[in-house]
């Protein structure tokens, strides 16, 4: 017998459209993905306070577990840029339902923005949708962090 199709849920019931800028961005991001073994391809787009847009796709490694995510990338790109938040990300995959961010990715994306919206998206414009603690109820955080949202200009 063929399983049924899981019909994605929202993670907060109110239906959410994808951002056009950021939803092109991780479709972009998307088709530079390298998941040659895995063949499954993620790309990110997120958008900070200041309305900088970076971008993530899944990287793999013939050592699998050294595997980054999509979203783990658009973290890094955003903070490499000096940024230490973010309010909306977009992840585009082409899984139904559409891929949510893993685990790992859930406490890298609480690290800086608990309160951003994230919208999971696929190429039949299916979306999960909900903040970044619905995702990861009780997540990590240091109220004391080195750095803040401080970033050292020179
Ligand atoms: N992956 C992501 O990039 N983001 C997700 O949200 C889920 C999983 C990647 C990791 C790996 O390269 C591939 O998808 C299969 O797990």
């Amino acid at each position: 017998m063929t399983p049924e199709p899981v019909t994605p849920e929202p993670v907060t019931p109110e239906p959410v459209t994808p951002d056009p800028q950021l939803l092109e961005g991780a479709r972009a991001a998307f088709r530079q993905a390298y998941a040659p073994y895995s063949r499954f391809r993620v790309g990110a787009a997120l958008r900070t306070p200041d309305g900088r847009v970076f971008f993530g796709a899944n990287v793999e490694n013939a050592s699998y577990g050294l595997a980054r995510c999509a979203e783990q990338s658009a973290v890094q790109a955003m903070a490499t840029a000096g940024a230490r938040e973010f309010t909306d990300l977009v992840v585009y995959s082409e899984a139904s339902p559409p891929a949510s961010p893993c685990g790992a990715c859930r406490q890298i994306l609480f690290e800086f923005a608990p309160d951003a919206r994230v919208v999971c998206v696929n190429h039949q414009g299916d979306v999960v949708s909900g903040m970044v603690r619905d995702f990861l109820p009780h997540g990590f955080r240091l109220e004391h962090r080195d750095d803040g949202h401080e970033v050292e200009t020179e």
